[in-house]
Parts: C-alpha cells; structure tokens; sequence
C-alpha cells in the first residue's frame, strides 16, 4: 500500500471580494488556483523530495496532505485512508513541520513547548516526560531544552518543530523547506537527519518541499518537480537525468518551463 496517494487533487483560493462586487456577481469563481489536477504516489519508506519554484502549489499541497486544508476537487489517501473522510485516522500516522513557524510559545522553554504539545495531542502524562526527552535526544537539542525558544537560532527552531512533528511517532513526516535561511552545517545537519535517521533508520517516509536542486539530487529517493500547480516531472534522479547525462538543473528548468497540457489547464 502506498504511504500517500493523491488523485486528481485541485485547490482554488478564493480571492477577496468587496461587498459591492460579491452582490453584482455572487458565483463568479475568481481566484488564485494553487493545484491543478495533481496526481502522486509516495511509496513507503521513501525520500521523496517535491520541488518546484516560489508560488507552485508545494506548501497548498503540505497542508492539504497535512489536513490543514480541503482541497476543492479529488481525493489523497494517507496508508489507504480518505483525508476528508477519515480525519482522525490520518492524524494517527503523520506530523509537519511547516515552513513558517509562528506557533511555538517563545517565552516557554523548549522543554516546556512540548509539553504543552505533547498535552495538545493527548499523550498521556505517565508516558509524556519519556517521549519528550526522545524526540529531543533524537533531533539532539538536549543542551537547549531548558531554554527560552526566544533564545534559539533558526537551525534549532527548525529542529524543535521536527521535534514536535515526532512527538505522536508519525509514520509520514511533511517538512516544508525545512533548510530554508539555515547555514550550510545547520542545513546539512537536518537534510542527514532526515535521510539518515528518519528514513533509513527508523523507515519512515519523508515528504519534503524545497527548491533547492542540490538538496534534492543528494537526499531524495523520488522527486517530483511541480510548477504552476502540476506535476511536471517525476521520477529518480538518475531517470530524470538520463542516468547522469544531464544535469538535473537542466531537467528542472525544462520541467518548470513545459506548458500545461489542455486537459488540465484552468481559466487563470
Ligand atoms: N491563503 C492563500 N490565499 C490566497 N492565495 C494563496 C494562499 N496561499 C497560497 N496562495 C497562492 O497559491 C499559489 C501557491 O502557493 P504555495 O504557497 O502553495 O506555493 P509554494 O510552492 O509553497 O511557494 P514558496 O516556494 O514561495 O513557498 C501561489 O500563487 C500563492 O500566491
Ligand atoms: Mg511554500
């Protein structure tokens, strides 16, 4: 069974009316569309890298697959249950750590922030303390815990929200852009970590967004490069790149480039 599964997924943002303009045309469908149509299957235990420019639809889609938001048209199924349907029974086996990251207490500790979240997710107090100090020797910020999250760098905000995206032992993680504005060694450390340690020692499956080519060529067993709300390209690095015969900045820049096919291109 497949980890994610995403069938024919749309997402149009509404745009903001006036008054005036919502009575003179009420079912006028304006908007922004995120998502056109998109189609993916995430296998298990997989790195699978989504890739694609600023305002492709990647954080649309993390939200959608995070329950965070519904999508207007066509289905994705978490280990075979329905998002929309089977809510509850998708949150059991997935955690995100999204790219802006406004929800942690900065006056708390970071200690104190998962514990709260911990409360959050209903895991119980005699089994909360062990599960927190997991998660913390796992993403290794056990010298930091006891401090205010005000006083943490970029590199550890990011690791303390994969921190607590691990607290419900989720099968499928989604981080958004989990390197963005992180030094190279802050950046390395969590790419290895969720290469290594995630998915090959502990074989959970990875779903991550980013735009960063290299990123995605070292870390991802699967990339699907995604521009103006499609899929675009998909596959391998090496299938993408012809087994090495171009480079797969080439790959991508023809991939975002390709128009959208008939079939699935909307009004705006
Ligand atoms: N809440 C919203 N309301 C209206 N439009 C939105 C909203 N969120 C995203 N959009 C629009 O949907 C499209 C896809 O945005 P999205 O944030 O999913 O892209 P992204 O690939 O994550 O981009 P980035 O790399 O900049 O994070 C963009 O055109 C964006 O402007
Ligand atoms: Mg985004």
């Amino acid at each position: 069974m497949n980890a994610i599964e995403v069938k024919n997924v749309t997402k149009v943002y509404p745009a903001i009316k006036g008054y005036k303009e919502l009575l003179l045309h009420p079912f006028q469908r304006k908007g922004t569309t995120a998502l056109r149509g998109i189609d993916l299957e995430v296998r298990p235990g997989q790195c699978f890298c989504l890739m694609g420019p600023n305002g492709a639809g990647k954080t649309t889609l993390i939200k959608i697959l995070s329950t965070l938001v519904l999508p207007d048209e066509g289905k994705a199924f978490i280990k075979g249950h329905d998002l929309e349907k089977e809510t509850d029974e998708v949150k059991k086996h997935i955690g995100f750590a999204l790219a802006e990251e406004r929800s942690f207490y900065w006056r708390l500790t970071g200690l104190q922030n998962l514990d709260f979240f911990a409360a959050l997710n209903n895991i119980p107090l005699s089994k909360r303390r062990k599960k927190i100090q997991e998660v913390i020797d796992l993403v290794g910020l056990e010298k930091a815990a006891g401090r205010r999250f005000n006083t943490y760098s970029t590199g550890m905000r990011q690791m303390m929200a994969i921190a607590r995206a691990l607290l419900t032992d989720p099968d499928i993680l989604f981080v958004d852009e989990p390197t963005r504005s992180l030094d190279p060694v802050a950046a390395q450390n969590i790419r290895t970590f969720l290469r290594k340690e995630m998915v090959e020692n502990h074989g959970k499956t990875v779903f991550w967004a980013t735009h960063d080519l290299s990123e995605a060529a070292e870390f991802a067993h699967t990339i699907a490069i995604i521009a103006e709300g499609q899929i675009k390209a998909e596959g391998s690095v090496r299938s993408l790149t012809g087994q090495g015969s171009f480079p797969l900045k080439e790959v991508y820049e023809k991939a975002v480039k390709e128009p959208a096919p008939e079939s699935k291109a909307f009004g705006n």
